[in-house]
Protein backbone atom coordinates (compact mmCIF):
# COMPACT_ATOMS: atom_id res chain seq x y z
CA UNK A 1 0.00 0.00 0.00
CA UNK A 2 1.35 3.35 -0.66
CA UNK A 3 1.49 6.98 0.74
CA UNK A 4 -0.53 8.57 -1.43
CA UNK A 5 -3.70 10.27 -0.08
CA UNK A 6 -7.09 9.65 -1.74
CA UNK A 7 -10.18 12.36 -1.16
CA UNK A 8 -13.35 10.64 -2.12
CA UNK A 9 -15.62 13.03 -4.52
CA UNK A 10 -18.49 15.26 -3.73
CA UNK A 11 -21.37 14.81 -5.71
CA UNK A 12 -24.17 13.10 -6.67
CA UNK A 13 -23.21 9.54 -7.16
CA UNK A 14 -23.50 6.80 -9.77
CA UNK A 15 -23.53 3.51 -7.92
CA UNK A 16 -23.59 -0.13 -8.83
CA UNK A 17 -24.47 -2.58 -6.51
CA UNK A 18 -22.85 -6.69 -7.34
CA UNK A 19 -24.54 -9.35 -5.48
CA UNK A 20 -24.86 -13.06 -5.64
CA UNK A 21 -27.61 -13.93 -3.08
CA UNK A 22 -30.50 -12.66 -0.56
CA UNK A 23 -29.43 -8.30 -1.52
CA UNK A 24 -30.73 -7.16 2.11
CA UNK A 25 -27.50 -4.89 2.36
CA UNK A 26 -28.58 -3.75 -1.53
CA UNK A 27 -32.04 -2.86 0.00
CA UNK A 28 -30.31 -1.07 2.89
CA UNK A 29 -28.43 1.18 0.54
CA UNK A 30 -31.35 1.59 -2.26
CA UNK A 31 -33.92 3.01 0.85
CA UNK A 32 -30.77 5.37 1.96
CA UNK A 33 -30.80 6.09 -1.46
CA UNK A 34 -34.34 6.78 -2.21
CA UNK A 35 -35.43 8.72 1.20
CA UNK A 36 -32.39 11.07 0.57
CA UNK A 37 -30.06 9.91 3.04
CA UNK A 38 -27.67 9.44 0.55
CA UNK A 39 -26.35 11.56 -2.18
CA UNK A 40 -26.48 9.17 -4.88
CA UNK A 41 -28.25 6.68 -7.39
CA UNK A 42 -27.89 2.91 -8.25
CA UNK A 43 -27.59 2.85 -11.35
CA UNK A 44 -26.73 -1.22 -12.25
CA UNK A 45 -27.46 -4.02 -10.25
CA UNK A 46 -25.34 -6.79 -11.46
CA UNK A 47 -24.81 -10.43 -10.01
CA UNK A 48 -22.68 -13.56 -11.34
CA UNK A 49 -25.94 -15.72 -10.16
CA UNK A 50 -28.68 -15.71 -12.31
CA UNK A 51 -31.36 -16.80 -9.46
CA UNK A 52 -29.98 -14.13 -6.91
CA UNK A 53 -32.88 -12.84 -4.83
CA UNK A 54 -31.64 -9.65 -4.67
CA UNK A 55 -31.67 -9.62 -8.63
CA UNK A 56 -34.83 -9.65 -8.81
CA UNK A 57 -35.37 -7.45 -5.98
CA UNK A 58 -33.94 -4.90 -7.69
CA UNK A 59 -36.05 -5.28 -10.95
CA UNK A 60 -39.02 -4.98 -8.79
CA UNK A 61 -37.24 -2.00 -7.76
CA UNK A 62 -37.37 -0.86 -11.00
CA UNK A 63 -33.30 -0.45 -11.31
CA UNK A 64 -31.23 -2.09 -14.28
CA UNK A 65 -30.36 -5.22 -13.80
CA UNK A 66 -27.42 -7.47 -15.33
CA UNK A 67 -26.59 -10.95 -14.71
CA UNK A 68 -22.81 -12.08 -16.41
CA UNK A 69 -23.03 -15.60 -16.83
CA UNK A 70 -18.73 -16.52 -15.47
CA UNK A 71 -19.07 -19.90 -17.87
CA UNK A 72 -19.10 -17.74 -20.59
CA UNK A 73 -15.79 -16.14 -19.92
CA UNK A 74 -12.20 -17.87 -20.54
CA UNK A 75 -10.34 -16.59 -17.48
CA UNK A 76 -11.47 -14.65 -14.16
CA UNK A 77 -9.63 -11.42 -16.09
CA UNK A 78 -11.76 -11.65 -18.80
CA UNK A 79 -14.89 -11.64 -16.67
CA UNK A 80 -13.72 -8.80 -14.14
CA UNK A 81 -12.70 -7.09 -17.59
CA UNK A 82 -16.40 -6.85 -19.03
CA UNK A 83 -17.80 -5.83 -15.99
CA UNK A 84 -15.71 -2.65 -15.98
CA UNK A 85 -16.45 -2.32 -19.22
CA UNK A 86 -20.46 -2.51 -17.82
CA UNK A 87 -19.29 -0.13 -15.34
CA UNK A 88 -17.72 2.50 -17.12
CA UNK A 89 -20.26 2.49 -19.98
CA UNK A 90 -22.46 3.60 -17.08
CA UNK A 91 -20.51 5.89 -15.55
CA UNK A 92 -20.02 4.26 -12.16
CA UNK A 93 -18.66 6.53 -9.45
CA UNK A 94 -18.58 4.10 -6.47
CA UNK A 95 -18.88 -0.49 -6.84
CA UNK A 96 -20.71 -1.32 -3.78
CA UNK A 97 -20.44 -5.14 -3.14
CA UNK A 98 -23.10 -6.72 -1.53
CA UNK A 99 -22.80 -10.26 -0.60
CA UNK A 100 -20.78 -10.82 -3.89
CA UNK A 101 -19.43 -14.38 -3.63
CA UNK A 102 -16.72 -13.61 -6.26
CA UNK A 103 -13.27 -12.71 -5.43
CA UNK A 104 -12.24 -10.00 -7.77
CA UNK A 105 -8.83 -10.14 -9.85
CA UNK A 106 -6.30 -6.85 -9.87
CA UNK A 107 -7.84 -6.14 -12.98
CA UNK A 108 -11.49 -5.13 -11.33
CA UNK A 109 -9.41 -3.83 -8.14
CA UNK A 110 -7.08 -1.34 -10.58
CA UNK A 111 -9.59 -0.08 -12.68
CA UNK A 112 -11.41 0.73 -9.72
CA UNK A 113 -9.08 1.40 -6.87
CA UNK A 114 -10.46 3.48 -3.95
CA UNK A 115 -14.04 2.67 -5.82
CA UNK A 116 -15.31 -0.66 -4.29
CA UNK A 117 -16.35 -1.03 -0.65
CA UNK A 118 -17.57 -4.17 0.85
CA UNK A 119 -19.43 -5.08 3.69
CA UNK A 120 -18.06 -7.95 6.17
CA UNK A 121 -19.61 -9.61 8.63
CA UNK A 122 -16.95 -9.30 11.13
CA UNK A 123 -14.33 -7.01 13.15
CA UNK A 124 -11.69 -7.00 10.30
CA UNK A 125 -8.91 -7.91 10.66
CA UNK A 126 -10.24 -10.76 12.43
CA UNK A 127 -12.34 -13.33 10.97
CA UNK A 128 -11.52 -12.58 7.16
CA UNK A 129 -13.17 -15.33 4.68
CA UNK A 130 -16.41 -17.41 4.96
CA UNK A 131 -18.94 -18.71 7.40
CA UNK A 132 -16.93 -15.76 9.50
CA UNK A 133 -20.18 -15.52 12.30
CA UNK A 134 -19.97 -19.52 13.39
CA UNK A 135 -15.84 -19.13 13.66
CA UNK A 136 -16.48 -16.15 16.19
CA UNK A 137 -18.52 -18.47 17.96
CA UNK A 138 -16.49 -21.24 17.99
CA UNK A 139 -13.29 -18.80 19.21
CA UNK A 140 -15.08 -17.39 22.20
CA UNK A 141 -14.80 -14.06 21.15
CA UNK A 142 -17.27 -11.80 23.29
CA UNK A 143 -17.48 -9.23 20.95
CA UNK A 144 -17.95 -9.26 16.84
CA UNK A 145 -19.37 -7.03 14.39
CA UNK A 146 -19.45 -5.77 10.63
CA UNK A 147 -16.61 -3.16 8.79
CA UNK A 148 -17.18 -1.81 5.51
CA UNK A 149 -14.32 -1.34 3.87
CA UNK A 150 -12.74 -0.48 0.54
CA UNK A 151 -11.64 -3.83 -1.37
CA UNK A 152 -8.02 -4.29 -2.45
CA UNK A 153 -6.34 -6.95 -4.00
CA UNK A 154 -5.25 -9.28 -0.06
CA UNK A 155 -9.03 -10.19 0.21
CA UNK A 156 -11.06 -8.69 3.10
CA UNK A 157 -8.10 -5.98 3.60
CA UNK A 158 -8.40 -3.18 2.38
CA UNK A 159 -8.79 0.47 4.16
CA UNK A 160 -11.73 -0.12 6.86
CA UNK A 161 -14.22 3.08 6.77
CA UNK A 162 -16.87 2.09 9.34
CA UNK A 163 -17.03 -0.75 11.66
CA UNK A 164 -20.00 -1.63 14.57
CA UNK A 165 -19.64 -4.47 16.75
CA UNK A 166 -22.08 -6.16 18.75
CA UNK A 167 -21.81 -8.62 22.08
CA UNK A 168 -21.73 -12.55 21.19
CA UNK A 169 -23.84 -14.14 23.76
CA UNK A 170 -23.30 -17.72 25.27
CA UNK A 171 -26.22 -18.97 23.47
CA UNK A 172 -25.77 -18.13 20.26
CA UNK A 173 -26.06 -19.57 17.41
CA UNK A 174 -24.56 -18.89 13.92
CA UNK A 175 -28.35 -17.58 13.03
CA UNK A 176 -28.75 -15.25 16.00
CA UNK A 177 -25.33 -13.99 15.94
CA UNK A 178 -25.42 -13.18 12.05
CA UNK A 179 -29.33 -11.26 12.69
CA UNK A 180 -27.62 -9.14 15.36
CA UNK A 181 -25.21 -8.12 12.83
CA UNK A 182 -27.33 -7.84 10.24
CA UNK A 183 -28.69 -4.96 11.77
CA UNK A 184 -26.02 -3.00 12.20
CA UNK A 185 -24.81 -3.83 8.89
CA UNK A 186 -27.88 -1.97 7.28
CA UNK A 187 -26.80 1.06 9.47
CA UNK A 188 -23.11 1.58 8.60
CA UNK A 189 -23.33 0.40 4.95
CA UNK A 190 -25.28 3.29 3.62
CA UNK A 191 -23.82 5.54 6.24
CA UNK A 192 -19.97 5.00 4.52
CA UNK A 193 -21.60 5.86 1.43
CA UNK A 194 -23.26 8.90 2.50
CA UNK A 195 -19.83 9.84 3.89
CA UNK A 196 -18.31 8.44 0.74
CA UNK A 197 -20.11 11.21 -1.73
CA UNK A 198 -20.23 14.17 1.02
CA UNK A 199 -16.53 14.17 0.27
CA UNK A 200 -15.42 13.70 3.58
CA UNK A 201 -13.32 10.12 3.60
CA UNK A 202 -9.16 10.11 2.96
CA UNK A 203 -7.54 7.69 2.76
CA UNK A 204 -4.09 7.24 3.62
CA UNK A 205 -2.30 4.42 3.68
CA UNK A 206 -4.25 1.90 5.26
CA UNK A 207 -5.96 4.15 7.97
CA UNK A 208 -9.49 6.03 6.92
CA UNK A 209 -10.56 9.22 8.06
CA UNK A 210 -13.45 10.53 7.96
CA UNK A 211 -13.32 14.45 7.69
CA UNK A 212 -15.71 17.24 8.74
C1 LIG B 1 -23.73 -10.17 4.62
O1 LIG B 1 -23.59 -10.86 5.82
C2 LIG B 1 -22.45 -9.46 4.28
O2 LIG B 1 -21.78 -8.99 5.40
C3 LIG B 1 -21.67 -10.52 3.58
O3 LIG B 1 -22.61 -11.25 2.84
C4 LIG B 1 -23.89 -11.12 3.43
C5 LIG B 1 -24.78 -10.56 2.38
O4 LIG B 1 -26.10 -10.48 2.83
N1 LIG B 1 -20.63 -9.94 2.77
P1 LIG B 1 -27.18 -9.73 1.92
O5 LIG B 1 -27.17 -10.46 0.55
O6 LIG B 1 -26.77 -8.31 1.80
O7 LIG B 1 -28.48 -9.93 2.62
Amino acid sequence: MTDEIYRSPRKRGRIAVLLSGRGSNFRAILAAAREGRVDAGIVLVLSNKADAPGLASAREAGLETLFLDPKLFASKEDYDAAIVRELDTRQVDLVCLAGYMKILTPVFCRAFKNRILNIHPALLPAFPGLHVQQRAIEWGVRYSGCSVHFVAEEVDMGPIVLQAAVPVLQDDTEESLSARILVEEHRIYPEAVRLYFEGRIEIQGRRVFILG
